[in-house]
């Protein structure tokens, strides 16, 4: 492989394995969403609520894909929990409990959803929505095609590193297959990304909070937002895009020609070997 190729070649593996790291920060870092909460306790005491900034309470809660923290002020200091993700595929639903009790955090779910459809007449995703609960089917698929993301992402390192160590003959382990585990890379990841916002549009940006804090008065619509672990994948689908770029821009062939120089390494192999 000419010097050119093989310097563009150690690009693409240093980007691949930026994507790479990229991808496994956002599981690993649990701030894909920020909200800071307020209590507006207009249903409790009306008449102290919108205007008198001093007796609002606020709270902080981060959170990824699986756990996250908060930090709420009921109005008797600053009260730091862990949150779980908890799950009812049945239901089709997801919540974050603050409960420390394992069995609570499993009850809770099948207790919204079924105060939603007793005390709602005809009661909606809106009304799930409300009460803190999030899309399963929407997180379940954002954490498979990460995975994915990383998988094919952790295939093209191999290849990459073979292709600037080796002298690679075959189309598929060749720079022409590299085009391909790239672009699987960054079109799972790009899907994760896509499929979270949708799940940050649709349920989480309306509301994050469990249902006894709603019911207390805790707001946090329009007071959330993505945050850095969401970008890291971001991060990662523009590493992926670059790798391929840098190796259409360095002349790469996309097409597999099967070459004289081919048949030469051929050659040279079958003799080493
Ligand atoms: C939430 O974060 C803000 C900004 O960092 C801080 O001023 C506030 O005190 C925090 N609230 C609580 C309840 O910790
Ligand atoms: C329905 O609402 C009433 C009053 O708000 C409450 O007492 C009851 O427990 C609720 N039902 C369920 C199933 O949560």
């Amino acid at each position: 492989m000419e010097p050119k190729k093989k310097n563009a070649m150690a690009v693409t593996l240093v980007l691949g394995i930026l994507g790479v790291s990229l991808l496994i920060a956002s599981f690993a870092t649990d701030n894909w969403v920020t909200s800071s909460p307020v209590l507006q306790r207009s249903t409790q005491t009306p008449g102290n609520d919108t205007d008198g900034s001093a007796t609002k309470y606020t709270g902080n809660i981060t959170f990824g894909l699986f756990r996250g923290h908060r930090v709420l002020d009921y109005g008797i200091g600053p009260r730091p929990q862990d949150i779980n993700v908890v799950c009812s595929g049945s239901d089709g639903v997801c919540a974050w409990s603050n409960s420390s009790d394992s069995a609570k955090r499993a009850d809770y779910i099948k207790r919204v959803v079924k105060f939603v459809n007793i005390n709602k007449t005809n009661g909606t995703v809106k009304d799930l929505i409300e009460y803190g609960l999030f899309n399963f089917g929407l997180w379940v698929s954002t954490i498979v095609m990460l995975a994915l993301g990383i998988v094919w992402g952790l295939v093209s390192l191999g290849f990459t590193a073979f292709n600037v160590v080796g002298k690679p003959i075959e189309t598929i382990t060749g720079p022409a297959g590299l085009y391909l585990w790239n672009g699987l890379a960054c079109t799972f990841s790009l899907l994760g990304a896509l499929l979270f916002v949708g799940l940050f549009t649709k349920d989480l940006s309306s509301n994050v909070l469990p249902k006894d804090d709603v019911e207390v008065g805790w707001v946090s619509k329009d007071r959330t937002k993505l945050d850095y672990s969401f970008y890291f994948v971001v991060g990662a689908v523009l590493s992926f895009i670059a790798s391929n770029v840098i190796l259409l821009v360095s002349g790469q062939k996309l097409s597999c020609s099967y070459n004289r120089a081919g048949e030469k390494e051929l050659d040279n192999g079958m003799i080493l070997y």
